[in-house]
């Protein structure tokens, strides 16, 4: 049984790409693998400036968390700022990384970039050395995560690699693990980009939460090829490929099989709205019913801390006593 890690920020709604790229595949995951998955609020405070918005959000995501199907008697589910574990190996990571491997990361720099009217927190610029944290406590062998984290696996993996060399064999080093099809959904207005929270319109951005007629419309209003051939070709059809991928992770039949179903791109578009309103519906009822009882979502994510805290702290141990530090 591999022990597996993954989280996802606290930072708004959760949309198509972190469904398709990342929790889905986590829930599939649960029954066969040992699970750990966080609701990663310190490091959506890299971002927050509003007092009281990480609480909700964490509680929000909680829910959807749970909708979407992670099980709490299987999965173990927890709010990163609960486990105090993650901030003292994060700085024991801070410690194991160069300033010159963090300044090469591309989600520092894009992020950054976004953010040149506002303030560009100090933790902005280490948050990977916090991600490693939170997959090297977990002794996590996989890592699922979208394309878009690659970057920070392999950061993770050449900092646990440093600190094995430097104190001895303490961590296991994890691997990043990618679904076939929604590991890079774009976004559907300008589909060189990925889809995120973060980009200038909604309405390139589905939302599992939306309501149905406006996923519909999203789906219609979706930025196409200037010809008018149906054909999966990520680099030369991005806009019409986006949408092969993304029915084809919702009807599970290959991209390129579905090409051959349409000469058109608007019973393509019309056919992936219907298929992923159809995805999210469950999930939609499922939100609703859990947010209806938010003690008992603190209750199942305390548990989660609990358990996610007993691995966490032994693991630190390991590491400090691999450092070496004053025994208490
Ligand atoms: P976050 O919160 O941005 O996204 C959560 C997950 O959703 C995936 N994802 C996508 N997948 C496919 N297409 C997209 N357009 C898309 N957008 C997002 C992400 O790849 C991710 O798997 N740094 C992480 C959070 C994190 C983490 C960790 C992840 C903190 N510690 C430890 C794994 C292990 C992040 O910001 O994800």
């Amino acid at each position: 049984m591999a022990r597996v890690l993954s989280c996802i920020q606290p930072t708004g709604a959760v949309h198509l790409g972190n469904y398709l790229g990342a929790l889905r595949e986590w829930v599939k995951g649960q029954h066969t693998n040992d699970v750990f998955h966080g609701i990663v609020d310190l490091h959506a405070l890299t971002i927050t400036e509003t007092p009281g918005v990480l609480g909700a959000n964490s509680l929000d995501l909680g829910a959807m968390l749970f909708a979407v199907g992670l099980d709490p008697d299987v999965a173990t589910i927890f709010v990163q700022s609960h486990v105090v574990e993650h901030s003292v190996l994060g700085w024991i990571m801070e410690c194991t990384v160069s300033y010159g491997e963090l300044s090469r990361m591309t989600q520092f720099k894009d992020k950054a970039a976004k953010r040149e009217a506002d303030f560009v927190s100090a933790g902005l610029f280490t948050y990977p050395a916090l991600q490693a944290a939170d997959i090297l406590l977990y002794d996590a062998n996989e890592v699922p995560v979208g394309a878009d984290q690659h970057q920070h696996i392999e950061i993770t993996r050449d900092i646990a690699i440093r600190f094995n060399h430097r104190f001895g064999d303490t961590f296991v080093i994890p691997k990043a693990v990618t679904p076939a099809e929604g590991a890079r959904v774009m976004d559907l207005q300008e589909p060189t980009n990925k889809m995120s929270k973060s980009a200038t319109s909604d309405a390139g951005c589905v939302y599992l939460l939306d309501e149905p007629a406006a996923i519909v419309k999203k789906f219609k209003r979706a930025v196409t090829d200037s010809d008018s051939e149906v054909f999966y070709d990520r680099d030369k059809k991005p806009g019409v490929s986006n949408l092969l991928d993304i029915l084809s992770a919702a009807t599970g039949v290959k991209p390129a099989d579905l090409a051959t179903r349409y000469s058109q791109y608007g019973p393509l578009k019309a056919d992936t709205g219907e298929a992923v309103v159809e995805m999210v519906r469950p999930i939609q009822e499922r939100y609703a019913e859990l947010m209806a009882d938010r003690g008992e979502l603190q209750r199942l994510l305390r548990k989660g801390a609990d358990k996610a805290r007993t691995v966490a702290s032994a693991t630190l141990d390991r590491a400090k006593n691999a450092i070496g530090f004053l025994p208490y």
